[in-house]
């Protein structure tokens, strides 16, 4: 049977434009990987990991959002962004996206990979300083990627207490963690907690835990 050129050439075509792309996915990924393990260099403990978060548990963490409360949603600790990402493939929009990362470097890349999302130089340790000149002060939710475990039940406690006081009763704050266990044990027992999602496929593998204040 006889090919159609024209088809034939469209093929070849498209080939050679998926394998451009996954070239420069491949790139991306690793340019990613290495920015991460220099922010890990510099800054261990709050990092805490050796590389981004898989895109299978970004996903688990941003299914939670809903995007009909027309409200815009909370990231502590971005890193390179594959949470981010996954928040904006779930259909907020960048402006929508308030990203607070205590790294300037990582801010940078940040910025650039993530056009008209609102990335913020600061500590999610204070929200009130940090997202005071945002002028925002309800969320839908808040997704963390703060490795807690790194940082004593206290802080982590006052963290979690200042990210539900943001959303509204019932909304999540969303936590990754990478240990077997809750990452925190919230001091007020009011304070709903259950995993929603545990992703094998993560190196190493991780939990998604959500907390919310009762309706
Ligand atoms: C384990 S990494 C997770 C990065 C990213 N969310 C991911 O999934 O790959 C933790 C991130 O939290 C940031 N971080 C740690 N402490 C922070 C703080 N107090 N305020 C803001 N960001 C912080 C670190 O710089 C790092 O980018």
């Amino acid at each position: 049977m006889e090919t159609d050129p024209h088809f034939a050439s469209r093929r070849d075509g498209d080939d050679d434009v998926d394998a451009a792309d996954r070239s420069r996915r491949k790139r991306s990924e690793l340019s990613d990987r290495l920015k991460f393990l220099a922010a890990m260099f510099r800054s261990p403990r709050r990092v805490s990991s050796v590389t981004p978060t898989s895109r299978q548990t970004a996903v688990e963490m941003a299914r939670p959002i809903d995007c009909r409360s027309g409200l815009p949603v909370l990231e502590l600790g971005p890193g390179t962004g594959p949470v981010t990402r996954a928040i904006l493939d779930r259909g907020v929009a960048p402006g929508d996206l308030y990203a607070i990362e205590q790294s300037a470097d990582l801010c940078r890349h940040l910025e650039k990979a993530f056009p008209g999302v609102n990335v913020i130089h600061g500590d999610a340790f204070d929200l009130d300083t940090t997202l005071a000149a945002t002028g925002v002060s309800l969320f839908d939710c808040v997704i963390s990627g703060i490795p807690l475990l790194s940082f004593g039940p206290e802080r982590s406690d006052a963290l979690l207490m200042s990210a539900i006081g943001r959303v509204p009763p019932g909304r999540p704050m969303v936590q990754i963690t990478y240990s077997a266990k809750a990452p925190l044990q919230p001091s007020d027992p009011r304070v709903r907690m259950h995993r929603s999602a545990r992703v094998v496929r993560n190196l190493p593998p991780a939990s998604v835990w959500l907390y919310s204040r009762p309706d």
